[in-house]
């Protein structure tokens, strides 16, 4: 199953997001990953190094790609139950065929109007994949909440703006948490910092969820891993 987690925005989370899920999917599920880093930036493939240096974690396997992928993807998705593409911030040629090949994408934005003004291009890339990769299953998902009440209206508003495109929006989301920031300095994950925190109940969520909003729901993707290992 390929992952994308993409979109134009610089700092949403894509790269934070990608990792978190990555792990949960290794360590909670125990299936095989592999991260596909296409950012020159290599957040991920840094996040990877620091990762397999350290003991004590369980290796995720991390290679870098570029431009036209969609072959390599599908070559590498015969290899791992999950390849997760961390696809940077921009509209390039290996974000649109990530998504001609992804069975799910998910799009983070933060509840800011700079972010949410990326949101009908999005719609317009994501309509003209859909046309050669229809069972793909986007959603975008709002992170780096304010936990503020005062500031709740914002979070809702967000996804009214996503929902006004006809566009999922997960109701899982991500709070600001300084665990997100401080996991990823030694190549960790939320729910190796803190495995009962809020912060990892969010990731779990946010994967449960997308995966029930793809084909079939998570327990059955879950079980068909299990078969297949
Ligand atoms: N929910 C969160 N709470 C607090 N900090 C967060 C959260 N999600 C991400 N961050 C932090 O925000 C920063 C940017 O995140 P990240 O690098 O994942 O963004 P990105 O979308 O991949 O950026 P780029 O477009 O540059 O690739 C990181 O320092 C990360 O730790
Ligand atoms: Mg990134």
């Amino acid at each position: 199953m390929i992952i994308l987690v993409g979109g134009e925005k610089g700092g949403s989370g894509k790269s934070c997001l990608a990792q978190n899920i990555a792990v949960y999917l290794r360590k909670e599920q125990r299936a095989t990953v592999l991260m596909v880093d296409c950012d020159p930036q290599r957040t991920t493939s840094d996040w990877i190094q620091e990762r397999n240096n350290s003991k004590g974690l369980d290796n995720i396997n991390c290679v870098q790609l570029y431009g036209k992928i969609r072959n390599e993807l599908l070559s590498l998705n015969n290899h791992y139950q999950y390849v997760i593409v961390d696809c940077g911030g921009q509209d390039n040629l290996a974000l649109r065929s990530s998504m001609s090949v992804a069975d799910h994408i998910l799009i983070p934005l933060r509840p800011k109007r700079r972010d949410l003004k990326t949101v009908p291009h999005m719609e317009d890339i994501i309509s003209t994949c859909k046309m050669v990769n229809p069972k793909m299953n986007a959603a975008f998902v709002i992170t780096q909440c304010p936990s503020l009440p005062s500031l709740a209206s914002r979070i809702l508003e967000a996804k009214e703006v996503c929902r006004s495109f006809d566009f999922e929006v997960l109701d899982a989301i991500t709070f600001s948490r300084n665990v997100y920031d401080d996991s990823e300095e030694s190549g960790k994950s939320v729910m190796e910092i803190e495995a009962d925190g809020k912060a990892a109940a969010e990731i779990r969520s946010i994967v449960s969820e997308l995966f029930s909003k793809g084909q079939g729901n998570v327990t059955q993707q879950f079980e068909k891993i299990r078969a297949i290992g």
